[in-house]
């Protein structure tokens, strides 16, 4: 299987991670080059994993380069991803697509007139825990599934002063981290029809009051949102409910359940790629430990992209796509539109859930017994 030629677009704070992966752990892909408009930060990150320091314009002229990933701020994906498609590239992106709806729409578009693939974060749901608990449900462990629960609360007052972006549009709890749970419970269940929902803004200004903050005492106004909670009813009849408060404590107690008829699972934290799955059967008062089936437990960034590499290899779609990108996108966009409007969200679009991923996808699992299985093979 011929490697796939991949650059990098961003080479901040998430970086480190993708690059060390890329390079190091998927044998799929072939990491060429990375570009950021601080060209410092590209020099330091191009040297540290012995790669070209590249621009965009370079990435472009450069046919060779099938893969571009997107590692920008969520404000600069709209503009980076359409210019990226527009010269021919494939793109992953981190997550979101973009931050406003209407120009996700215009990228998924501009993706299938070019015949490019175009996969998006969060790739966790690809991670051990979150296809455990896939099997789980696929297998029937919790009978037919009826309800589902996704929330977390983190401290934004005190984690906001020290990123920067989280007070920015798109740097909220419901956008940028409800995001993980969306996506995760889209992936297991399938899309969703209609949605409710409130946010909270907060209207106060707000003072930098952390003395580590490089912003000490100076008064902020928070854009983005510091509570979002929605209900949502599936396509197969599920009826969820979400919740992410940033006006809450820190450390966070994320919590993630699927009730069915004849069990519930208690999942992991989606933000994370590892975890321990823990299921009750009907009429136990016992909660079982799942094994992780998968492996994928630690921090695995840039499994979306091998994975997108691999499909691109074999000629068919990714699972971390944009179709449930978007969709998964929608969801947040309904609940805010919700609280808008006061009336439920229809859902325009929708997604076909992709097949779990095998065991053994990767080579570096080839040497376990039960995990032996070729990774093109893993792929039908
Ligand atoms: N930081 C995290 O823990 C984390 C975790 C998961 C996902 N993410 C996602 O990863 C992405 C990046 O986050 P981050 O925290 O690394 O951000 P960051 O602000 O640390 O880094 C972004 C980098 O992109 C560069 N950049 C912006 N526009 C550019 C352009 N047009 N061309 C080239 N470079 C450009 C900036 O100079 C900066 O170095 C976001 O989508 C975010 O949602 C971040």
């Amino acid at each position: 299987m011929d490697k796939v030629k991949t650059a990098v677009v961003g080479c901040g704070a998430i970086s480190d991670i993708y690059l060390q992966n890329l390079k190091n752990r998927f044998s799929i892909i072939d990491l060429a080059g990375c570009c950021d408009l601080d060209e410092q930060r590209c020099r330091a990150a191009a040297q540290k994993y012995g790669i070209a320091a590249m621009s965009v314009a370079d990435i472009l002229a450069d046919e060779s380069i099938r893969l571009v990933v997107n590692l920008t701020n969520p404000k600069a994906h709209y503009a980076v991803i359409r210019q990226l498609l527009e010269g021919g590239k494939n793109v992953y992106t981190e997550k979101v697509l973009s931050i406003e709806l209407e120009q996700a729409e215009e990228l998924v578009r501009l993706a299938d007139a070019k015949g490019l693939y175009l996969g998006a974060a969060p790739d966790t749901f690809l991670g051990g825990a979150i296809q455990t608990a896939r099997l789980a449900v696929d297998r029937g462990m919790i009978g037919k599934v009826t309800s589902c629960v996704a929330q977390n609360g983190r401290d934004y007052n005190m984690m906001g002063q020290l990123v920067p972006f989280i007070p920015q549009q798109g740097g909220g709890i419901g956008f940028d981290v409800g995001i993980y749970y969306i996506t995760a419970l889209v992936s297991i269940l399938g899309p969703v029809r209609k949605v409710s929902g409130f946010l909270k803004y907060p209207t106060e200004l707000r003072t930098y009051d952390q003395p580590n903050s490089p912003r000490f005492a100076q008064q902020y106004k928070v854009e983005s949102e510091t509570i979002l909670a929605g209900t949502l009813q599936f396509d197969s009849g599920v009826i969820g409910s979400v919740q992410f408060n940033s006006e809450c404590i820190f450390p966070e107690q994320p919590v993630v359940m699927l009730c069915g008829t004849e069990g519930v699972l208690y999942m992991a934290d989606p933000n994370n790629f590892g975890g321990t799955v823990y299921y009750r059967a009907k009429g136990s008062n016992e909660r079982i430990a799942l094994p992780d089936a998968f492996g994928y437990t630690e921090n695995s960034r840039g499994l979306g992209v091998a994975e997108m590499a691999w499909s691109m290899a074999a000629g068919r779609k990714g699972r971390a796509n944009k179709e449930m990108a978007y969709h998964a996108l929608e969801v947040l966009h309904g609940i805010a539109r919700s609280d808008r409007t006061g009336g439920c969200y229809e859902l325009k679009s929708t997604f076909e859930r992709m097949p779990p991923l095998k065991s053994g996808y990767f080579p570096e699992y080839l040497a376990k017994d039960h995990l032996c299985v070729d990774p093109e093979a893993a792929l039908t």
